[in-house]
């Protein structure tokens, strides 16, 4: 029976420890409970073309348009067709999505062109889907280890055969296996205003930039234009503006028609920029979410977990309007996959928002993260017997570049110092000069040698800021979520993926989409 190792127990990593554990002898860890990532804190829900009025191209059209020219159609097509499936799948292991009249109840969120998303306890989607597959995972034969922070990849003739962790229960350790499936989730932790919680720093992203894996598309980080505006920015989920909440200034006017005609429901970058435009003009005060026309009933029944909140913040959002603003809340960049979630690197699998299969391109369409690592994590799971291509995966053959910034570090950084910089400089807009000024200061910090999970978590930070500011620095375009307001056109010729490897000293590499 072969062996895997599964990094991460958001949706990606538990579908692919179940999965796995049918045929494979699976170890699954996790840095924290099993229970906590990303996911769990999902809202919206999960995008399927689940309905007669709806159909696969329709999906793919409003996946591809989101994704501003930079998704891999493939994988694309690849998501969209499998995904009714898994999301069965799903419902068969006992997840419930809400439902009105007996059918499957489905919400509307921007730059869909049908409402195609489905929920479960109102807003509580990701929790829904977690407790239903950490049961699953709990009764099935994965050998689960909880608290174990990975230190990084094991290679061995240029193989992935293990990760190194450190662990309460077992000390520092090798974990050996014939594969890994890497499904540590994303990186929100590089901003300083972020939907994310505190578990997600990119751990797996920068041990596989380590291992000399690619990594792709790294510039493009989502921000969500409605998190509150209160410390820990806790999510507003786009339903609530898809069920028909205003975004308004302070003076109570409505704004986001001046930006683009679909208002509060255009792509999520414009609404992004919009409001963070707008906190400018009205210096720096938040923008208001309006909702008071759904009424206080409807809204505590449909959006159960954000009427908690705001009741948590004193606020009354059935009869008043709520202050919003901007948050980091999704990476589109990461480990560079094919559509089987393969690496560059033999025997290294990357899932869920680790990965970059190229489906979001440079922006991701609102619920297709869910819907994503259901069917990449259920496919990987495939291929882990298979030999791996002789071919490489990923076609990197422009030449390399070297990075052009000097890393000489020589500054202790705090994680406070360097979530604020990046946001400053690297986050909604970004110039050249910016960016410049990003890239220095990160080449002067140094991580804490300590070892302790904090500062190995600062310094995979630290890690991934400077690959995401030179890849910022690079495309001198704007396009989808990077947005450059030196070069605020789009520009046809730019339409490639930028790669990223480091391979002693980093590289740029171009993929293919
Ligand atoms: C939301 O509920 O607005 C978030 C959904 C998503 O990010 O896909």
């Amino acid at each position: 029976m072969g062996s895997v190792i599964v990094v991460g127990t958001g949706i990606a990593g538990l579908v692919a420890a179940l999965e796995a554990s049918r045929s494979h002898d699976v170890t699954l860890v996790t840095k924290w409970e099993l229970a906590e990532s990303n996911t769990k804190y999902a809202q919206g829900g999960i995008a399927a073309a689940l309905f007669d009025d709806d159909s696969v191209e329709s999906h793919i059209d409003d996946t591809l348009r989101a994704g501003a020219g930079l998704n891999s159609h493939r994988a694309v097509e690849v998501l969209c067709t499998e995904g009714p499936d898994r999301v069965r799948d799903l419902i068969r292991l006992g997840v419930a999505f809400d439902r009105e009249h007996g059918e499957l109840a489905r919400g509307r969120e921007a730059a869909h062109s049908r409402s195609r998303i489905l929920h479960a306890g109102g807003d509580a989607t990701g929790a829904a889907i977690e407790a239903a597959l950490v049961l699953a995972v709990r009764e099935s034969a994965a050998r689960v280890i909880e608290y174990a922070f990975v230190t990084d990849l094991v290679v061995s003739d240029g193989r992935v055969v293990g990760v190194d962790v450190i662990a309460p229960a077992v000390g520092a350790r090798r974990l050996e296996a014939d594969s890994v499936i890497l499904a540590s989730g994303g990186a929100g932790q590089l901003y300083r205003h972020t939907t994310n919680p505190i578990v997600t720093t990119g751990d797996g992203a920068a041990a596989a930039l380590r291992a000399g894996a690619v990594l792709s598309d790294v510039e493009f980080y989502q921000f969500h234009p409605t998190s509150l505006a209160v410390p820990g920015n806790f999510l507003i989920s786009e339903a609530v503006r898809g069920e028909g909440a205003m975004i308004l200034d302070a003076d109570g006017r409505r704004f986001m028609t001046d930006w683009h005609p679909d208002g509060e429901l255009a792509p999520r970058d414009v609404v992004a920029r919009g409001i963070a435009r707008q906190m400018a003009a009205q210096g720096g005060t938040p923008v208001l979410l309006d909702a008071t026309a759904l009424g206080a009933e409807f809204l505590a029944e449909r959006f159960p977990g954000i009427t908690r909140v705001c009741h948590e913040y004193g606020l009354e959002w059935g009869s008043e309007p709520i202050p919003v603003t901007p948050a980091a809340h999704y990476w589109m960049g990461g480990v560079r996959t094919d559509e089987w979630g393969r690496t560059s690197l033999p025997g290294l699998f990357a899932v869920g928002e680790v990965a970059c299969t190229g489906v979001h391109g440079a922006n991701r369409l609102a619920s297709n993260s869910l819907l994503e690592s259901l069917v990449f994590a259920w496919r990987s799971v495939g291929m882990l017997d298979q030999p791996w291509p002789d071919a490489a995966v990923l076609d990197d053959s422009m030449p390399p570049e070297p990075l052009d910034t000097p890393v000489d570090p020589t500054e202790l950084f705090t994680r406070l110092e360097l979530q604020q910089l990046m946001w400053d400089e690297a986050g909604l807009f970004r110039s050249g000069e910016q960016l410049q000024h990003a890239a220095e200061q990160l080449a002067h910090w140094i991580p804490d040698g300590s070892g302790t999970v904090t500062a190995q978590e600062n310094a995979n930070l630290l890690e991934l800021s400077r690959v995401i500011v030179q890849a910022a620095l690079a495309r001198e375009e704007s396009r989808g979520a990077h947005y450059r307001s030196d070069f605020p056109a789009t520009r046809p010729q730019l339409a490639r993926h930028l790669g990223w490897a480091q391979l002693q000293p980093a590289r740029k590499v171009t993929v293919s989409c």
